[in-house]
């Protein structure tokens, strides 16, 4: 038997492999989602997001320092309110002293080497649990755009780096960084999500925040997952209108769409492995049914071979721990 060709040569060792190997995530890759409350030496774990917590402040910036001396260097605040705190024209988000704005400056006094991104969107202090401004039941485009403003701004003059506007409406990076620019605020970047579905994996994450929409669902402004050309599209308007990053969320079962933007745009593509991703692999993982660790780096290394520089994952310090030990 005579084979020329022996593609099994290329694996013959683990040095061999290690040479050949293509792709390879490191924690310079990574963004860690963490949640922020109100409080005092707070850590309330998510129900459904085993190893997820949320902290007070002062929790947050001793898991931030844990992170940091594990190598992450990029943190996405997200906060968790009390529904008092909530209305309609989610007003908390941009009123000074609020715990969240409170959080980002802390954690740019304490940290100033890390990055801080915030998210921009509405249904975290919204009393309608929308992205945007309801009336009448309907999710007002344009009225929004104005909301979006003042919390971007606000977050900007906080010390965030990254402002991540995750709500879907029509021209909000345009107008994200018209804002910026016009109060001074040039070098804070914008990283759009761009293609974000209206994925049903987004529910962990609701549980944590409390913010699932009160009535309807996110269809009229998030994305059919049935859809590509739509993400071209959104990304097209992204970068003309200033974003510094584009984003595709989910990650997992959005993976060709990582791809074509990452083959159509020069940007950097980030891609989010939401909370449900996360989930349904601690879920096998405790059951015994998968090797956690294995699928966590299986995972995270699918997304960047699709085209992502950037995963924004809940597995950022499992994952960093897991490096260290090698
Ligand atoms: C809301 C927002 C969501 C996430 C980030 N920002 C949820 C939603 O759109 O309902 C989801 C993140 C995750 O599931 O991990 N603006």
């Amino acid at each position: 038997m005579h084979i020329l060709r022996r593609p099994r040569r290329l694996r013959t060792s683990a040095a061999v492999r290690a040479l050949v190997e293509e792709t390879s995530v490191s924690v310079n890759d990574l963004i860690l989602p963490v949640f922020v409350v109100e409080g005092q030496n707070v850590k309330r774990e998510v129900a459904s997001m085993p190893g997820v917590y949320r902290h007070s402040l002062d929790n947050l910036l001793d898991e931030i320092g844990q992170c940091q001396d594990l190598g992450i260097k990029a943190f996405d605040l997200f906060p968790g309110l009390d529904e008092s705190k909530k209305d309609k024209y989610a007003s908390e988000s941009w009123r000074e002293g609020s715990m969240y704005l409170e959080a980002i400056h802390a954690v740019k006094s304490k940290y100033p080497d890390v990055v801080v991104m915030t998210d921009v969107a509405m249904d975290p202090y919204s009393s309608d649990g929308h992205d945007g401004y309801v009336e009448n039941g309907e999710i007002l485009n344009d009225e929004t755009l104005e909301y979006l403003g003042k919390m971007g701004i606000a977050q900007a003059q906080a010390g965030a780096d990254i402002l991540g506007p995750s709500d879907m409406m029509d021209g909000r990076v345009g107008y994200l960084r018209e804002k910026l620019d016009d109060a001074g605020f040039s070098k804070v970047a914008i990283m759009s999500y761009t293609a974000k579905y209206a994925s049903a994996l987004y529910s962990p994450f609701r549980d944590a925040l409390e913010s699932a929409p009160k009535f309807g669902d996110k269809k009229t402004y998030q994305m059919n997952p049935a859809n590509i050309k739509e993400a071209l599209i959104e990304a097209e308007l992204d970068y003309a209108e200033g974003a510094d990053y584009l984003m595709v969320k989910p990650a997992m079962l959005y993976l060709d769409i990582i791809k074509m933007l990452n083959d159509n745009f020069a940007l950097p593509i980030a891609a989010y492995n939401i909370s449900g991703e996360y989930s349904m692999i601690k879920a096998a993982a405790q059951k015994g049914w998968i090797d956690g660790d294995r699928v966590m780096l299986e995972t995270l290394t699918s997304i960047k071979r699709a085209g992502a520089k950037i995963i924004l994952t809940y597995f950022a310090k499992e994952f960093a721990q897991i490096q260290q030990q090698r």
